[in-house]
């Protein structure tokens, strides 16, 4: 495994975090967590999501969120836009890119998106094009490319012309979800071993939830395949509403903590994130 290499962390937490948790949470709890993520040195926030409130209530404040933030020059601030209502609302908000995101199986992007794969690139068609007029990087995520809850195992060959398609779009990257945490280092090897025919490891992200305890073993899988970015989120905390017994992403502090064992450089302070994993909203 290559070494003194640099490791971007994705922070997710306050976007696939909170948008699961049962309480409602108070949008300065919601600001003062990405306030203090903002000063451990991370440089990706996914902050919240320009989507239907309707389906995602708890991320209903997208707006005063963005508003009510500190921003620091170091950090892009990332918001979820499913179509072009949510990009509008993010151009507004100032969000310093937006991520788009689909599923490799028919049953979640229905239960997610009210559509089919199809559908969701149609979508994403106009969305592109007001992207580019208004300089906003986009980024991709796919769903499900182990598992579905609703449609069972995923064919990598699926998930491998998916990530092709989002990349000649005009994604700058696409992350690719284990949506479920069914991932283990045989089914994450025989799906990288697909993707990276179409695409460079450059241009991927890994994103596993941490359902059975075996994100970090699918994270070693992505990093010997070159992938350098990997999404994960404070204390662990999150998961999909439609996707039933999803848990949150592998900890952002253990995720750290644990590249960093190998020698890589992530630029973030894990003693600040254990502090903030102690006291997170809830
Ligand atoms: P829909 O109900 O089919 O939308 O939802 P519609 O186009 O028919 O519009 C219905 C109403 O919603 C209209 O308003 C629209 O204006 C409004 P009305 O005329 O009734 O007053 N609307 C919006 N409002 C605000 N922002 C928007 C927006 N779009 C339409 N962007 C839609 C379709 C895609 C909007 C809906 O299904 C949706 O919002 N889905 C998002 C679900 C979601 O956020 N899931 C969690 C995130 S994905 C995830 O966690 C996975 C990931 O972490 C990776 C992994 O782990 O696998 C990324
Ligand atoms: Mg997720």
């Amino acid at each position: 495994m290559p070494n003194e290499k640099q490791i971007t962390i994705f922070e997710v937490g306050p976007r696939d975090g909170l948008q699961n948790v049962k309480n409602n949470i108070a949008t300065a709890d919601k600001v003062g967590l990405i306030n203090a993520l903002s000063k451990t040195g991370l440089t990706k926030i996914e902050a919240t999501s320009f989507v239907n409130p309707k389906w995602i209530p708890q991320l209903a404040d997208a707006k005063e969120v963005m508003a009510q933030i500190e921003r620091h020059k170091h950090v892009d601030y990332s918001v979820l836009t499913p179509n072009c209502v949510g990009l509008e609302r993010a151009i507004v908000a100032k969000a310093d890119e937006v991520s788009i995101f689909t599923s490799a199986s028919e049953g979640f992007c229905q239960a997610n998106l009210n559509c089919t794969i199809e559908q969701s690139f149609e979508r994403f068609v106009p969305l592109m094009q007001k992207a580019k007029s208004a300089g906003i990087k986009v980024r991709g995520y796919i769903s499900n490319i182990i598992e579905c809850p609703f449609d069972g195992v995923t064919d990598p060959s699926v998930v491998a012309v998916l990530t092709k398609r989002l990349i000649d779009i005009g994604c700058y990257e696409v992350s690719l979800g284990d949506t479920l945490g069914k991932g283990d280092k045989n089914s994450v090897k025989r799906l990288m071993q697909q993707v990276i025919k179409q695409v460079s490891a450059q241009q991927l992200a890994g994103h596993f939830h941490d359902t059975y305890g075996r994100a970090l073993e699918n994270v070693d899988v992505c990093l010997e395949f070159g992938v350098s970015v990997f999404d994960s989120s404070i204390g662990g905390i999150g998961g999909c509403p439609y996707a039933p017994g999803a848990k949150g992403n592998v900890a952002t502090e253990k995720l750290v903590q644990h590249v960093e064992g190998f020698g890589f450089k992530t630029g973030v302070d894990v003693d600040a994130l254990h502090s903030i994993a102690q006291n997170l909203p809830s």
